[in-house]
């Protein structure tokens, strides 16, 4: 596996795939892989001849300083790690190469981006979409990979793709879990023991609501009833619980077809989000 730092190395790098009709997957990060990253990586592994992996901790995404300046950096383990994933090219940008002197655009994508993560989080999902829009100008993928974890992400990239008639198809991989359930996240590593035991709260709470709707109990009132129970056990105060369109992220009054439960709280110090697809093929 080669690391690239220039955006012109890696469309050199690319030029003779694309020429020869090679695809080309690409798994974005921000790095501090972990297995779920590396899910993304053997997923495009599987279906292309050229896998590029970007490690870049994209500042505009961050609403707070101390969590950008927190972010965990371990590129060398991280390359390791992408490589033994089937990684062909880490492109590893600086920022000054992403974001020169003169900078001055930004991709706003309305829709999905207005509530949840992005009511909590002013602007983060303007920097997400500037940077997969930048990131997939770049490498010019035939497929990119994104974790069903950040499904609001998902849903604002999969917004921004169709709107803006780029040339990719988005793929979601499953969340990777902890055999407790905790959904794995680069966050996990700052949870305090004890915090760590409360933050199962959150794939407790979506157990909960699948289970509510396996009983037949499909109305928001109850799924919402049956994962906020599972918070107030835990002693944690959610930010959000929510029963929303997968696709809009708009609120729905019950699970008919596909929805999906999505919850975020702050355990400790660490902010988590987590979410449950959830289907019912009860009509109403
Ligand atoms: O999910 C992430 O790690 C980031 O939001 C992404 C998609 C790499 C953009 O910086």
């Amino acid at each position: 596996m080669r690391t690239l730092r220039t955006i012109a190395e890696v469309r050199a790098a690319l030029k003779g795939a694309r020429r020869d009709g090679r695809s080309i997957g690409f798994v974005p990060t921000m790095g501090a892989l972990h297995e779920g990253h590396l899910q993304l990586i053997r997923e495009a592994r599987q279906q292309h001849d050229e896998i590029v992996v970007s490690i870049f901790v994209n500042p505009t995404q961050f609403d707070d300083p101390g969590d950008l300046a927190a972010y965990p950096r371990v590129e060398a383990s991280d390359a390791e790690a992408a490589a033994g994933a089937g990684a062909d090219l880490l492109f590893a940008p600086s920022a000054a190469e992403m974001y020169p002197d003169g900078f001055a655009s930004t991709v706003h994508v309305g829709g999905p981006t207005d509530v949840l993560e992005g009511a909590s989080r002013p602007g983060h999902f303007d920097g997400v979409a500037t940077v997969v829009c930048k990131l997939l100008n770049i490498v010019g993928p035939d497929i990119a990979y994104f974790g069903q974890k950040d499904a609001q992400q998902l849903a604002v990239v999969r917004r921004m793709v169709a709107d803006l008639n780029l040339p990719v198809e988005i793929e979601a991989v499953p969340t990777v879990r902890d055999p407790d359930g905790l959904a794995l996240s680069s966050r996990n590593a700052r949870l305090a023991p004890a915090d760590r035991q409360r933050a199962l709260a959150l794939s407790r709470a979506l157990r909960a609501a699948e289970c509510a709707v396996a009983d037949g109990r499909v109305e928001a009132g109850d799924v919402l009833g049956a994962a906020r129970a599972e918070f107030t056990a835990a002693g944690v105060e959610p930010d959000y619980v929510e029963l929303v369109d997968p696709t809009t992220f708009a609120s729905v009054p019950a699970v008919n077809g596909n929805a999906l439960l999505a919850v975020a709280a702050r355990v400790g110090d660490v902010r988590l989000i987590d979410n449950q697809p959830l289907t019912s093929t009860r009509s109403h």
